[in-house]
């Protein structure tokens, strides 16, 4: 049985929002753990399906996993097992991320590719050239990605563009390599600080954090630790631009404000009042929101996860708005659904030109990916009628709580099974 969202359109979004760990730190994290013997505790972390997920594909590698309410336990034997296979890292990309500390820590590790992805290909190649780089070898056989390492050693490796995944990758393997290594043009991204604090915590020698180049003096042994993982930017920011389009007033809490700088500038351009606190921030919309130019590119720049919320923002915008997407090829496939609720948009190659329309129309709309689901949802809230939204499973990877957070603000959405 699959579900669905109806999701009934012309309310204000008004009230308060917690928002939970970051999906894309707490999966490395949790990744993190293999590289100490013991217990690792990850604190914060998100109900959303990727972390059970993540939990199994440990738990195919020999650790034991516990999960209770946000909390998980990781326990990582003497001698973890390096193969992950094709079952367990079918269902999300990000197990991919298992890759660095188990070269490291086993000196060889064998994940499988997990396949295509809506947004656009998704190559491994920095992941593996870093590697190489500190001595392992590296190839795709039988559809998996192998590496191994008799010696791995410190290098210097510039990546020819900052990817988020070959960084981790990258910085999770050289932790326990002999010597220096040099990470340049290394991603920013909040959640790589994360990482880097929390291998910290563990004992590696690790900075430069948040900055393009990271600096890691290899070690021979971590230790276990707990580390709470980081607010969710993206999701903070989802609920941030519902505001915006539905008018609204919203408060969100559990997140750093400074993670979002440049997100919270593009509401103030549609016209938001935004304002940070200590633990979040607060959008008010009085008027219709203003249209607002956006293109993606990696932090700090303007996030591609939040790339179809700007496309939701725009579709209702006073104005004509331009969009370009920096990072995923693919990503404007969901326009067609956007276009199916109404929305004025047509795209060439990375660019979309949106005009805005005073309100959309409900339709039926399929989710392609965690991101494109979450920004129909909002197109749903601000189209009149009743909007379907199915194959809502890929919510459910990246939003915990969805319903109950939407409605708590007062937003009309029911989950609905289907046969
Ligand atoms: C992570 C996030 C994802 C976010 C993305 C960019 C997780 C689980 N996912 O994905 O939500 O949208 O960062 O902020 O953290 N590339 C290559 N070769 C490589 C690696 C990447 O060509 O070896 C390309 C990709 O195809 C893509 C671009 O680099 O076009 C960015 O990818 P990357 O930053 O690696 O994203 P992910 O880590 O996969």
């Amino acid at each position: 049985m699959s579900e669905h969202f109806l999701v009934t359109g012309g309310n204000r979004l008004e009230g308060e929002v917690l928002v939970g760990g970051a999906k894309n730190s707490v999966l490395k994290l949790m990744a993190a753990a293999l590289l100490a013997e013991g217990t690792t505790v990850v604190t914060n972390c998100p109900d959303i399906l990727d972390v059970p997920l993540m939990a199994d594909v440990l738990r195919g590698l020999g650790c034991e996993v516990e999960l209770e309410d946000s909390e998980v336990r990781i326990t990582t034997p003497a001698e973890p097992k390096y193969h992950a296979d094709f079952d367990a890292v079918k269902q999300f990309r990000a197990s991919v991320c298992v890759l660095g500390p188990l070269v490291a820590r086993c000196r060889r590790a064998v994940v499988a590719l997990p396949g295509g992805d809506a947004i656009g290909s998704r190559p491994l190649d920095m992941h593996q050239s870093g590697l190489r780089l500190l001595g392992a070898r590296s190839e795709i056989e039988h559809g998996c990605v192998v590496a191994e390492a008799d010696d791995l050693h410190g290098a210097n490796i510039r990546l020819v563009f900052p990817s988020v995944g070959a960084t981790e990758n990258i910085l999770m393997a050289a932790v326990l390599a002999r010597g220096e290594t040099v990470i340049d043009n290394a991603a920013r991204e909040p959640e790589i600080v994360d990482l880097c604090n929390m291998l910290n915590e563990m004992g590696a020698k690790v900075s430069g954090g948040g900055s393009s180049t990271l600096t890691i003096q290899g070690v021979r042994k971590l230790e276990p630790t707990t580390h709470r993982v980081i607010g969710d930017r993206i999701v903070a920011a989802t609920w941030g631009v519902a505001a915006s389009m539905t008018r609204g007033d919203v408060r969100v809490r559990g997140v750093n404000h400074k993670h979002l700088g440049l997100v919270l500038d593009k509401l103030r351009t549609a016209g938001a009042e935004v304002t940070p606190e200590v633990d979040g921030f607060r959008v008010i919309q009085r008027e219709r929101p203003k249209a607002v130019n956006f293109a993606t590119l990696p932090y700090p720049g303007f996030p591609t996860d939040l790339q179809p919320m700007a496309i939701g923002l725009a579709a209702v915008a006073e104005g004509t708005s331009m969009i370009t997407e920096n990072v995923f090829e693919s990503r404007f496939r969901f326009v067609e659904e956007m276009i199916r609720l109404g929305a004025d948009a047509r795209t060439d190659g990375h660019h979309a030109v949106i005009r805005g329309v005073p309100v959309l129309s409900s339709a039926p709309v399929w989710s392609s990916d965690i991101r494109a689901g979450a920004g129909l949802v909002l197109a749903g809230l601000v189209a009149d009628g009743t909007t379907e939204v199915h194959d809502i499973f890929h919510i459910d990877r990246g939003y915990p709580r969805f319903v109950e957070n939407l409605r708590g603000l007062g937003g009309v959405i029911e989950r609905v099974g289907t046969e």
